[in-house]
């Protein structure tokens, strides 16, 4: 394993967590949570933040301004469709940014040319106008042919020229529906940096969709035929199979720098942090065996393993825990820690709170350690992404919950709840506890959201341990999640449903329940 020098070419990250990765159906985030990802982004070293689509809804170009004034040292980027109105939108939200960037693009596939009505020479006025509009307002501009893979050679290499001529400084090549394979996606780089005039005085960059699994496959590819810049999402969070996970790409760019050299500025000890945050807030759980990140990723259970392990830990582990921000599970804290260690601990796994949000998960880890024998780090995080999800001026509090269930049905929840300022009762059955807590829920707080997904993860191991519980609601064609970690599993999952209603209600409240539009 060689380590990336100072004097290596440098491959930029670009981060999309925030706008493809939200985009994918059941992932929407808060305002806050954006905040808190986009800081953590910043912190890492991504070189450029996607922070969402400005003219979308009033939440992100929200979202996007303050991202922008908030960053140190990345680059902000707004998406904007191939409209004046969409550019000058995401002007609007980036301008305030050390380093803004615009991103415009436009289906340049003979699929997309149908739903635009637009025919070859049509796209290149739209293209050569809209790039220009976009230069005119911000230096830096990107500009992206969406599912470049399945337009015709000639005209891609058309279209980039003239986004070239009109002033875009990096071109992306989407591989939109993620039907391309390495070596194709670095003959059209090739061809690209070959053939169009112009192209030593941009950077190529690469955005792979993994519908057939070679997400990470064609965006190193790419690198390697001269793309300079991976867009990528943590987690591989984004629609359908999603995007390319910036921890995958990262880490192969750092475990295999010797056929691969090529420097990132991300501090990868950071790792692990993004991808548990990016899962609390999607809702999207990290498969077990997920490359880099997933909970096997660092695990050795076979014997065999286990004793090369012991002998030489590079018999089995190409990378070390350490290097992506995992310390080994340990025995942390008992319940005669005091606030000190609490914070301590919670500062060696990379959170920092204010003294409000100390506060508050102490309470929370007193309570817990008066229940659970061991808490291990899983168990510090689990409360932590638990007190961020919840708060006291939430519309909907969980009072108390008792619930009778057993052999003999129906199962019976009582449950006691606070809904804005009036505390309501109701005693309501069901087919098993967690339904019958549900059906609580619905009586207390009539509501037509549809329950797309119930999940439950245990946090770590024993009969004692926390349950994560992920709930996705549908509303009026948007998604609404919610998680909670409680060593009681129906708790967990009552908490867990009203974090989601909470945030169905936010969005009432903010009047953007309807429908968004979507990118690829
Ligand atoms: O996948 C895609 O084509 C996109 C573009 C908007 C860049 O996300
Ligand atoms: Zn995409």
């Amino acid at each position: 394993m060689s380590t990336p020098s100072q004097e290596q070419d440098r491959v930029l990250i670009f981060d999309t967590t925030l706008r493809d990765g939200e985009q994918s159906p059941g992932a929407t985030m808060t305002h806050a949570e954006k905040m808190e990802i986009a800081q953590l982004l910043d912190e890492m070293g991504v070189d450029i933040i996607e922070a969402g689509f400005p003219i979308a809804s009033e939440g992100d170009f929200e979202a996007v301004r303050e991202i922008a004034r908030l960053a140190r040292r990345a680059s902000i980027c707004g998406l904007a469709r191939a409209h004046f109105a969409d550019i000058d939108r995401c002007w609007e939200a980036i301008r305030e940014a050390k380093r803004p960037r615009i991103h415009t693009f436009i289906g340049t596939s003979p699929l997309h040319r149908d739903i635009t009505k637009l025919d070859q020479d049509g796209m290149v006025q739209r293209i050569h106008d809209t790039v220009t509009h976009a230069r005119n307002l911000c230096e830096d501009v990107q500009w992206s042919p969406m599912d470049a893979t399945r337009t015709e050679r000639d005209y891609l290499c058309r279209v980039v020229e003239t986004a070239i001529k009109a002033g875009a400084t990096t071109i992306n090549i989407p591989d939109t529906v993620g039907y391309t394979y390495p070596r194709e996606s670095a003959e059209i780089i090739a061809m690209l940096r070959e053939r169009v005039p112009g192209a030593d005085g941009v950077i190529f960059a690469t955005h792979c969709h993994n519908d057939l699994g070679m997400a990470t496959a064609n965006a190193l590819a790419a690198v390697e035929a001269g793309a300079r810049q991976i867009e990528c999402t943590v987690n591989g969070l984004g629609e359908r199979a999603g995007n390319t996970a910036l921890e995958e790409v990262v880490m192969a760019l750092k475990v295999r720098n010797d056929i691969l050299p090529y420097a990132t500025s991300i501090d990868t000890r950071k790792i692990m942090n993004i991808s548990r945050l990016v899962s609390a807030v999607s809702g999207f759980p990290v498969q077990f065996n997920k490359a880099v990140v997933g909970k096997n990723a660092f695990a050795h259970e076979s014997g065999i393993h286990q004793d090369g392990m012991l002998k030489n830990a590079e018999t089995f582990e190409i990378m070390r825990p350490e290097d992506i921000g995992l310390s080994a599970t340990n025995l942390v804290m008992g319940k005669h820690s005091g606030r000190a260690a609490l914070r301590a601990k919670l500062s060696q796994l990379g959170y920092e709170l204010a003294d409000n949000q100390l506060k508050d998960v102490f309470v929370r880890f007193k309570a817990l350690a008066d229940r659970k024998k061991e808490i291990y780090d899983e168990d510090l995080i689990a409360l932590i992404q638990d007190s961020a999800a919840s708060g006291a001026d939430d519309h909907l509090q969980l009072r108390r919950l008792r619930v009778i269930c057993g052999t003999d049905g129906p199962q019976e929840a009582e449950l006691t709840m606070t809904i804005g300022a009036e505390e309501k009762f109701v005693d309501a059955t069901g087919d098993g506890p967690v339904d019958a807590t549900f059906n609580a829920i619905r009586m207390l707080f009539p509501h037509d959201a549809n329950l797309e997904l119930y999940q439950v993860h245990a946090v770590t191991e024993g009969t004692d341990a926390q349950a994560t519980v992920s709930v996705r609601l549908e509303h009026e064609g948007r998604v609404f999640t919610g998680q909670s970690s409680d060593t009681d599993t129906v708790v967990a999952s009552a908490k867990a449903y009203i974090n989601a209603l909470n945030r169905l209600v936010l969005a009432q409240a903010r009047g953007n329940a309807s429908a968004m539009i979507h990118a690829g």
